[in-house]
């Protein structure tokens, strides 16, 4: 049977799993700033966020954060227009990649951002050193070659055009 994704809230019962992902080898290359403070972070709902769980026939799978650039705190993105969202993503165990788990994953939460109308576009900053997202991004959500590119964009219209 096709395994079943699903995504939820991340809640403060997902804390040990998700410092258990912070030391696998390919979730520390991919990010490395690496504080994500869960003990607190997971217990503040700003509206400008969402933190997620994904769930593979219902055991831990993966998380996923959607923000809303133009209001978070920080200001990580800069001066950006309202109608945007930034997505982090990753998936916990090593030997759950390169299944596809992770394009389920982004097509649900890309949907989920574009189900607000108000969202035009969705934006993804993999580090530059990180080619094999980038070939993620491009091949499997963009459906085109960006490589020299590494901030992705993606619009409203592309999504939906995409077959
Ligand atoms: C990026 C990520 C979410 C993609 O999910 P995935 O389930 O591994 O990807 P899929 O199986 O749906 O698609 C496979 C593609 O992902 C890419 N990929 C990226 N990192 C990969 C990895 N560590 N292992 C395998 N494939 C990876 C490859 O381009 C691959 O395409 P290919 O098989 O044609 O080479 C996942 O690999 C991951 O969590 N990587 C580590 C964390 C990370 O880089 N997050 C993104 C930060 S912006």
């Amino acid at each position: 049977m096709k395994p079943v994704i699903t995504l939820r809230t991340a809640t403060i019962a997902d804390l040990a799993v998700l410092q258990h992902w912070d030391q696998q080898p390919h979730v520390i290359e991919s990010d490395l700033d690496g504080n994500w403070d869960w003990e607190t972070e997971l217990l503040y709902e700003p509206a400008w966020r969402v933190q997620l769980m994904a769930e593979l026939d219902g055991r831990p799978l993966g998380f996923v954060q959607i923000i809303d650039p133009a209001q978070e705190e920080t200001h990580y993105w800069g001066d950006v227009p309202q109608g945007l969202r930034a997505i982090d993503v990753w998936i916990g165990e090593a030997a759950d990649l390169g299944k596809g788990y992770g394009t389920t994953m982004m097509q649900q939460a890309i949907n989920q951002c574009f189900d607000n109308e108000s969202v035009t576009a969705i934006l993804i900053d993999p580090l530059a050193t990180n080619t094999r997202a980038h070939r993620f991004y491009e091949q499997k959500l963009l459906g085109e070659d960006e490589s020299d590119c590494f901030i992705f964009r993606l619009s409203r219209e592309d999504w939906h055009a995409k077959p």
